[in-house]
C-alpha cells in the first residue's frame, strides 16, 4: 500500500512543534509495518538543504495557485525515507519561522504557499500524476496546511479525477484544533475552487474559508492525536468552533495515541546528555542534574526537587498557572527551568521570576534541541498544565528519562500519566501527577504532592522506574495507522 505523508514540518529540518517529530518517526515505523510511505514537503530552505541529492520528477514547472511556480523534486530524509518535495521560492524559500515573518505576524500570503502544497498533492492523483511512476492509495495530511487536499479531490475532479481510476483515500489528522488556517472569502478563485465550495457544506467557516474546517468536511477520514482528545473536540469546551462538524464526522473520528521515537529520546543512549542512565542505574541522572544546576547558576543542592518546563509558551500550555504558585515550591527548596518561546508577557513573567529566584529559578528564552535534552534528563518532573493537549510529547519524553510528569488531565496527558493516588500507588501503576481544573490552587496542591514524595526517596524511585518502562513506542500506533489506511486504501 502507497501512502504519501503530507507534512508542513520535520525533524531534523523544520520544526515548530510535535507535528515535527510525528513526522520523523511515524514513517518509518510504517515502512517497518508494511507500507510505502513517502513524504510530500513545503521546499523551505533546511528541507531542500536537507534532502540529500535531489532529482526532478514529472513534468515541467508547475503554475500554482496564488500565482507561484514550482518544481517537484525526490530526496531521502536523513533516515532515508524518501520526500518529495515542492521548490516553489516565491512561496518557500524564506528561512526562519515557516508560518510567522520576522514581524511576529503570520505570512501575509500563508493561504497561497498551503494552497500550492494541497494542490500538488493532489496531483497525485490526477490523470497526468505529479509522479507517473508511484501513484499513492492514500493521502495523508497533517494539520489546517494541508486541509484542501480532499477538497481539491473532491471539488476539482477535472483536474484531479485521474483519468476514471478512482481517487486515493483521504486522511486528515489534527494535530491541534486552535490552528485552523482561515482566510478572507475572496480568495476563492485564486485557490482555483468552483463558487459552489463556499457554503457551509464546503470550505465556508464563519464567513470565511477554513482550511481544516475543509478537510474535516471532505477527508474520507479524521484522526487526532490521541482518543481523549478525540472526544473533547466534539464539545464547546475543545472544539474551538468546530465541534459541530466533528460530533456530525464521529463515525469517522478516530484519536491515535502518538508515540515516541525512542532512538532519539532515550537517556540509555542519548548522546547530548553529560552522563548516561537507565532504570536499573539511576547514577547518571545525578550527575545530569549537578550539570543543570551549575548551568543555569542553581544552587547545587543533590536533594532539591527539580521541576522543568519545555514548551512553546502560549496560553493554551497552561503556564500562567506555574508563574502564579511556584513561589511556594521555590520557598519550600524546589527548583524549576525553563526553556521556551512564545507570548511576550509569558516570557516576561519567567524572566521575572527569575529576577526574584536567581538560584532557584533558571530560565532559557529560545529554542535549543539539545538542551531540551539535558533539561529532560537533569529534572525530577516535568510541567505540563495545559489548558488543552491534544496529545503532548514532552511528558512522554519525561516518563522515558524519569522525569515525572505533572499535567493537568485533558487530552492525550490523560491518556498517558497515570496519577499517583493511593489506589494507584497501591497497584503499582502510577507515573506522575494529574490535575482536573485549570486554576492555582489545583496546581499548587498537586506541587505539593509532588514534593512531598520526592522527600520519601524509595517511593520516588519506585514510581521514576516504573514511568521509565512504560513504552509507548510507534510500533502499536503505526498498525492502527495502517489499519485505517487498509480500510479506504483505493
Ligand atoms: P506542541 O507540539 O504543542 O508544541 P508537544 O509536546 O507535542 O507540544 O511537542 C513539543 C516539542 O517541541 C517537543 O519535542 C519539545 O521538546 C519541543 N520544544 C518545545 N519548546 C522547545 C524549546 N524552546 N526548545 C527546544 N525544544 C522545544
Ligand atoms: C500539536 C499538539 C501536541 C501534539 C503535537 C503532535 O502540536 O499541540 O499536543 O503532541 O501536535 O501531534
Amino acid at each position: 500500500m502507497r501512502v504519501l505523508f503530507v507534512t508542513p514540518e520535520v525533524f531534523p529540518l523544520i520544526k515548530t512543534g510535535g507535528l515535527a517529530d510525528v513526522s520523523a518517526a511515524l514513517p518509518p515505523a510504517l515502512a517497518a509495518a508494511g507500507v510505502d510511505v513517502r513524504l510530500l514537503l513545503p521546499g523551505y530552505p533546511a528541507v531542500l538543504a536537507g534532502l540529500g541529492e535531489l532529482q526532478d520528477v514529472g513534468g515541467p514547472l508547475m503554475d500554482l495557485p496564488g500565482d507561484a511556480v514550482g518544481r517537484l523534486k525526490l530526496g531521502r530524509l536523513p533516515d532515508g525515507i524518501l520526500a518529495y518535495v515542492l521548490d516553489a521560492p516565491a512561496f518557500f524559500g524564506r528561512p526562519g519561522n515557516p508560518y510567522i515573518g520576522p514581524d511576529g505576524r503570520d505570512w501575509p500570503d500563508n493561504a497561497g504557499r498551503f494552497a500550492a502544497l494541497c494542490w500538488v498533492a493532489a496531483g497525485f492523483a490526477a490523470e497526468a500524476a505529479a509522479d507517473p511512476w508511484w501513484r499513492p492509495d492514500v493521502i495523508h495530511g497533517h494539520d489546517w496546511q494541508t486541509g484542501l487536499i480532499p477538497a481539491y479531490l473532491e471539488l476539482r475532479p477535472d483536474r484531479f479525477g485521474g483519468g476514471g481510476a478512482r481517487r486515493p483515500g483521504t486522511v486528515l489528522t489534527i494535530h491541534n484544533i486552535a490552528y485552523q488556517g482561515q482566510f478572507a472569502p475572496y480568495i476563492l478563485g485564486d485557490l482555483r475552487l468552483p463558487s459552489r465550495a463556499y457554503q457551509m457544506d464546503g470550505v465556508e467557516y464563519f464567513g470565511g474559508i477554513g482550511y481544516l474546517k475543509a478537510g474535516c468536511f471532505y477527508s474520507d477520514r479524521l484522526t487526532t492525536v490521541s482518543p481523549t482528545y478525540a472526544h473533547e473536540i466534539q464539545t464547546a469546551e475543545h472544539g474551538e468552533g468546530m465541534e459541530g462538524l466533528l460530533a456530525t464526522r464521529a463515525g469517522s473520528l478516530t484519536g491515535i495515541l502518538n508515540g515516541v521515537d525512542y532512538t532519539v529520546w532515550d537517556p540509555v543512549t542519548d548522546p547530548l546528555l553529560p552522563a548516561n542512565y537507565g532504570p536499573e542505574d539511576l547514577a547518571g541522572k545525578a550527575q545530569c542534574k549537578e550539570e543543570l544546576q551549575v548551568a543555569f547558576g542553581l544552587d547545587r543542592v543533590p536533594d532539591a526537587p527539580l521541576a522543568c518546563i519545555i514548551s512553546r509558551l502560549t496560553w493554551h500550555k497552561g503556564l500562567d498557572l506555574v508563574l502564579e504558585t511556584i513561589g511556594e515550591w521555590v520557598r519550600a527548596g524546589g527548583q524549576l527551568v525553563v526553556l521556551g518561546t512564545g507570548d511576550a508577557w509569558t516570557e516576561a513573567g519567567f524572566r521575572n521570576l527569575h529576577g526574584w529566584f536567581p538560584r532557584s529559578v533558571g530560565v532559557r528564552i529560545g529554542y535549543d534541541e539539545p538542551l531540551a535534552h539535558r533539561i529532560q534528563a537533569g529534572s525530577d518532573v516535568i510541567l505540563v498544565p495545559s489548558r488543552a493537549e491534544p496529545c503532548g510529547l514532552t511528558q512522554l519524553y519525561g516518563l522515558k528519562y524519569g522525569t515525572l510528569p505533572l499535567v493537568r488531565r485533558t487530552g492525550g496527558l490523560a491518556d498517558t500519566v497515570v496519577d499517583a493516588n493511593p489506589a494507584a500507588m497501591k497497584d503499582g501503576v502510577a507515573t506522575g501527577f494529574q490535575f482536573v481544573n485549570a486554576t492555582p490552587l489545583e496546581l499548587l496542591w498537586q506541587l505539593r504532592r509532588a514534593a512531598a514524595l520526592y522527600r520519601q526517596p524509595d517511593q520516588w524511585t519506585a514510581l521514576r522506574r516504573r514511568a521509565m518502562t512504560r513504552d509507548f513506542g510507534w510500533s502499536g500506533p503505526a498498525r492502527e495507522y495502517e489499519a485505517l489506511y487498509r480500510s479506504i486504501a483505493r
